[in-house]
């Protein structure tokens, strides 16, 4: 008979309950010692964050202690650790507990991962280990877990193995210990499910592990090699930055390929050829003052843009490349469907001024 989800989580909080080791952050119960824990570990090994958790707690007892510290002293207390933009974030956040929670921080996933710095794991995290709330999380440890029991047979990285992961997470949380549950995940996934020679005789869910099971535990998880950047194609092309009365020009896609129906700067590989897809008479400043670098999972991007002045109506040729080309008002931006590059390439187009 195959176990139910039921039958997994029972063995797992039993298992860590057994097993669990004894950590500053554990069996508090209180969301702001948890929420600092949760975010020093990201990226970081337990026992490094250890000490900085503790003097952090001594520095910084409370919320309200914590939005009333400048950056600076915030900025130093996490000095160390790495990956400062989460030291930030936590200070913002802070603030914003103050001025609009109490100074508490939120029960909800959903309200906790509209909050600075917090996403679906930390709001995970904090929501069921901290309130008991029938949440699921998954982190790195989680996921070659589960990629394990469940042989799932997509590349671990993908959206669509994380999807089914999250999925099989949110099946199987229980009501009853969800925060016992996941932290008994994690526990698994780093002491026992290691990426090298996992302990598999030890482990809780031996008999339920599809891997284990079919004797395929090296087989997962399934991680695709990744083509390093230095070896991804180069594409360059030229865009041309033209505003006229408020207007931009942009180009519409067609639907297939690259960027597919998305709005861009008018481009192309060669910057001779921009007059004759626009139909306009160009003249283009002697050097462009922004180059747009953007690596994509197969290939590098290098667009030169290029601020130009342009005299004569706007009759474009459409081709292979674009079904449309019009002048858009600046303010309705936002409603167009484009890529990244084309809105970082908007958002520091006041260098081009
Ligand atoms: N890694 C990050 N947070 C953890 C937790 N609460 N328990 C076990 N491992 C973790």
């Amino acid at each position: 008979m195959t176990p139910s989800f039921q039958d997994i989580a029972e063995h797992v909080v039993r298992d860590y309950r057994k097993r669990k080791r004894e950590l500053p952050w554990r069996n508090c119960g209180d969301a702001y010692s948890i929420w600092i824990s949760e975010i020093m570990l990201q990226q970081t090994r337990i026992a490094a964050v250890i000490p900085y958790y503790q003097r952090w707690l001594a520095r910084f007892p409370t919320v309200e202690s914590l939005a009333a510290a400048e950056l600076d002293d915030v900025l130093a207390h996490w000095s160390g650790l790495g990956y400062y933009s989460r030291a930030r974030n936590i200070h913002a956040c802070a603030k914003e507990l103050v001025a609009n929670y109490g100074a508490r921080l939120p029960q909800s996933a959903k309200e906790l991962r509209a909050l600075p710095g917090i996403g679906p794991y930390t709001a995970g995290a904090i929501s069921s280990i901290a309130y008991g709330q029938q949440e699921a999380l998954v982190d790195g440890n989680v996921a070659r877990l589960l990629s394990r029991v469940f042989a799932i047979d997509a590349d671990i990285k993908s959206s669509a193995a994380m999807k089914e992961l999250w999925r099989l997470c949110a099946e199987l949380v229980p009501a009853r210990a969800p925060g016992d549950f996941n932290q008994g995940l994690m526990e698994l996934g780093s002491l026992v499910c290691t990426p090298q020679n996992p302990k598999c005789s030890s482990c809780a869910l031996r008999s339920v592990c599809q891997a284990f099971t079919s004797n395929r535990v090296e087989q997962f998880p399934i991680v695709k090699k990744r083509i390093r950047d230095s070896d991804k194609t180069l594409l360059e092309s030229h865009a041309l930055f033209l505003r006229r009365r408020g207007k931009i020009l942009l180009a519409h896609r067609q639907a297939k390929g690259l960027y597919g129906g998305l709005w861009e700067l008018p481009q192309s590989c060669a910057r001779a050829q921009l007059g004759a897809l626009t139909g306009m008479s160009l003249r283009f400043p002697r050097a462009t003052s922004l180059v747009h670098e953007q690596v994509l999972s197969h290939r590098r991007l290098k667009i030169h843009v290029w601020p130009t002045a342009a005299s004569g109506s706007l009759r474009p040729t459409l081709g292979s490349s674009y079904q449309d080309m019009r002048w858009h008002a600046i303010e309705s931006l936002a409603e167009l469907g484009m890529s990244a590059a084309t809105r970082a390439i908007l958002k520091r187009s006041a260098e081009l001024e």
